[in-house]
């Protein structure tokens, strides 16, 4: 297994540009199956998670192919309905490719994801909801089938605004009878990315960007072939500015939409923060810092996607700062590993209380999940001396070339390749 050795503290300078968004090509990918058509993607990121989806696209038939930037998908020719465990227990998004299966070929068998390390993560949202547009689940085997006649439009209401089950509900009533409205859907920004796709293959979908979004099924044959490039990835924006601030740096962070990290550009402003922005970039200058009180929340809330990174920033911040995961059940995997580094953070049940100005300092790290091991990136560029961050491959999941990135913009960090695990 590789491992990342960073050698702190660091400064950054420079500009960095993030990649298109890994959580909005994801379902994008899952649309591939939808249509006979072929679908041409731009600047996909080289990311683990994004080849494993591709890896599943090809089981399933689809023939994949890759001109400079651009990969073009075509599904006219799929032969399997069927995403096995092998692949489903790597990726959880791989669920992502029952609706557009089973609103296609009126049968679908996946996989159950299983659990994750920051949580159960069931998919009853996404189940129940199907079984209302008219398809009979069935779990056997640790898999899940669905089957229909044809899924028929309805209204539905998501007992969570649950970003998958959003987005899975949204690709099967792309093809359904009717029309179908999904209440209570989830905001993120990737969902909308991802409806604006599916309009330009011919989907006939209102309401993007709202909690009420309005499907009116088209018939098979009137997809269109589609080319499209997908978002700049907010998240990974969030750990590069989030990084900055850490290193006391003046950096630039560009390639997304600024106002798809408004409660995080707002969370870090409150605590001192010195920022310039503009519709595409951020730039972050040395700030003395001060500590803040936090509730992960859907969208347009803070992202629990960037509770580990803020976690990271809070131990080098003036005062205590109190942070509160309401998403997940178990996303708190970063604090033993912080803990090692020196960083004093207390646990009380979905809360974490960071205590501020802890000089932090190298020491053998583990990562354990893909957020908790950016926190534990942007720890050790802050730490003094030589941090070695080991199982990186969780890294590699969400981060495209973040070794390179970091390294242009003047960190010490190496990545030493398969060293047997200590
Ligand atoms: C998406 O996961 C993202 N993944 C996650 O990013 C992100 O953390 C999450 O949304 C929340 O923003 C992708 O987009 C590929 P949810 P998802 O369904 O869809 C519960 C990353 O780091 N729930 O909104 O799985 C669930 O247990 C990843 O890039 C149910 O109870 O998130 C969780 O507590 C990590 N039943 C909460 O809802 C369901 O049927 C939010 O889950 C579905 C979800």
């Amino acid at each position: 297994m590789d491992q990342l050795i960073i050698e702190g503290p660091t400064k950054l300078e420079g500009t960095v540009k993030v990649s298109a968004a890994k959580n909005a090509y994801l379902p994008i990918l899952a649309c591939v199956l939808l249509s006979p058509k072929p679908v041409h993607l731009k600047n996909l990121p080289k990311l683990r998670d994004i080849k494993t989806m591709m890896v599943l696209l090809k089981n399933l038939g689809v023939q994949i192919s890759e001109k400079g930037e651009w990969t073009t998908f075509d599904a006219s020719k799929v032969i399997s309905q069927e995403a096995t465990y092998d692949l489903v227990k790597t990726m959880r998004a791989s669920i992502l490719v029952l609706g557009p299966l089973l609103t296609r070929f009126k049968y679908a068998k996946v996989s159950l994801p299983g659990g994750c390390a920051i949580g159960a993560r069931p998919i009853d949202i996404h189940l129940n909801n199907f079984a209302k547009l008219g398809a009979q689940i069935n779990l056997e085997g640790g898999y899940v089938s669905a089957e229909t006649d044809q899924l028929n439009g309805c209204s539905l209401v998501l007992s969570f605004p649950s970003v998958g089950a959003t987005e899975n509900i949204l690709m099967g009533a792309i093809l359904a009878k009717g029309r179908t409205i999904i209440e209570n859907a989830a905001l993120e920004p990737e969902i909308e990315d991802l409806g604006n796709f599916l309009i330009k293959m011919g989907a006939k979908i209102e309401g993007l960007g709202t909690s009420r979004i309005v499907v009116d099924g088209v018939p098979f044959d009137e997809l269109k072939e589609v080319e499209y490039e997908a978002i700049g990835d907010r998240i990974e924006a969030a750990t590069y500015i989030m990084a900055g601030l850490a290193t006391k740096s003046t950096l630039t962070v560009k390639g997304f939409h600024t106002n798809h990290l408004e409660a995080v550009l707002t969370a870090l402003s409150e605590m001192g923060a010195k920022i310039d922005r503009d519709e595409y970039e951020v730039t972050v200058y040395p700030s003395d810092l001060k500590g803040i009180n936090i509730e992960t929340s859907p969208y347009p809330g803070f992202p629990t996607d960037a509770q580990a990174q803020l976690m990271a920033l809070t131990s080098q911040v003036e005062g205590v700062s109190i942070i509160t995961e309401n998403i997940f059940e178990n996303r708190f995997m970063h604090v033993p590993e912080l803990r090692r580094l020196g960083a004093s953070i207390e646990l009380k049940q979905k809360t974490a209380v960071i205590k501020g100005e802890s000089h932090l300092k190298g020491a053998p790290i583990m990562c354990t999940d893909l957020r908790a091991s950016a926190a534990l990136v942007l720890a050790a560029l802050a730490s003094s001396g030589k941090t070695k961050i080991q199982r990186i491959y969780h890294l590699d999941r969400g981060y495209e070339c973040l070794a390179e990135k970091l390294s242009q913009l003047g960190a010490s960090i190496d990545r030493e390749k398969n060293v047997p695990m200590s």
